[in-house]
């Protein structure tokens, strides 16, 4: 299997359906609906999205029965990351590239922004909804996406810059703002299947959810804001909680490997796991 090809033609199909359904809305306010669609455009790695149609496609379920699923999940990491970089969270002026959105259009706009993404995946979401299957995994990714997940792991994230170094709240943090996002995409796909493999790939997505944030803690330490897209070197600068100010460059480069053998070893007897295997290695060895 080549990989990065396989990678590359899932993200290409994916973003085709994004931007037409970003294209094809009805927004009478042109400001607004130009900042939706410059952080949709802007790029980034669809990860979670392919991460879901492959899973999928491994437990054999129909294309566009996840679609709706994979679009909501783009969607809400979208509006996570417009966010993320307001001025009153990381106040980050550049992202996937580009300026980041309030500094395009100003905060107000980059709120409303982010919110009509947020409410537009469940739109997306539910179209089509039927069958207890869809119902459970829509629960699902509205819980991890919320309060149990992606939220309140942002939130205690904020709340923890410049305080003393400890690692359950790390853990906590990581598991929720970027790890329960990650899982939601494999859980959701193993819902839509009538839970397949369900406690396999709950674990497995635990692990790469994890070590894509302390990757991410890791570039943010030692990457170029050319290679990244984003601005680096502000974790420490924030005085944030992360694996590289608690245990410093090679203890984090350890366990992030780490969690890439316990995903691995968390799929070894799923059928048809190569490209998951991939996916994870992957991860490790990220550039941006
Ligand atoms: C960045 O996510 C924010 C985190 C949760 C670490 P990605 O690294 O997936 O960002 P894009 O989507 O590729 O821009
Ligand atoms: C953000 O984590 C996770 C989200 C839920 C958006 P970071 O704040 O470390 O992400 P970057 O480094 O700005 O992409
Ligand atoms: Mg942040
Ligand atoms: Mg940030
Ligand atoms: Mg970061």
């Amino acid at each position: 299997m080549n990989f990065n090809a396989k990678y590359e033609e899932t993200k290409k199909y994916f973003e085709e359906k994004l931007y037409s359904l970003i294209d094809n809305l009805s927004i009478s306010d042109e400001t607004l609906k130009t900042a939706m669609a410059y952080s949709v455009k802007a790029g980034g790695k669809r990860f979670r999205p392919v991460l879901m149609i492959e899973t999928a496609k491994m437990l054999e379920v129909n294309i566009e029965d996840i679609m709706p699923f994979a679009l909501a999940i783009e969607l809400i990491h979208t509006y996570s990351l417009i966010h993320d970089d307001l001025p009153c969270m990381d106040n980050d002026d550049f992202r996937r590239g580009k300026p980041t959105s309030h500094k395009v259009f100003g905060e107000a706009l980059a709120v409303l922004a982010g919110d009509a993404l947020l409410n537009l995946a469940y739109e997306t979401m539910l179209r089509g909804i039927g069958g207890i299957y869809k119902v459970n995994a829509s629960r699902l990714l509205s819980r991890f996406a919320g309060y149990q997940g992606m939220i309140g792991g942002q939130a205690t994230d904020v709340l923890s810059e410049g305080k003393a170094l400890d690692e359950e709240t790390l853990n906590y943090i990581h598991q929720n703002k970027t790890g329960k996002l990650i899982t939601a995409a494999v859980l959701v796909a193993s819902c839509v299947s009538g839970d397949k493999y369900i406690n396999e790939l709950r674990t497995y997505g635990e692990n790469i959810g994890l070590l894509f944030q302390i990757t991410d803690d890791i570039l943010d330490a030692l990457s170029t804001s050319n290679e990244l897209g984003k601005t680096v070197g502000k974790d420490e600068k924030a005085k944030k909680l992360t694996f590289v100010t608690l245990y410093g460059i090679e203890k984090s480069k350890q366990m992030a490997q780490d969690c890439l053998n316990n995903a691995i070893n968390a799929i070894s007897d799923v059928d048809d796991n190569e490209f998951l295997i991939e996916l994870a290695k992957y991860i490790l060895d990220r550039k941006s």
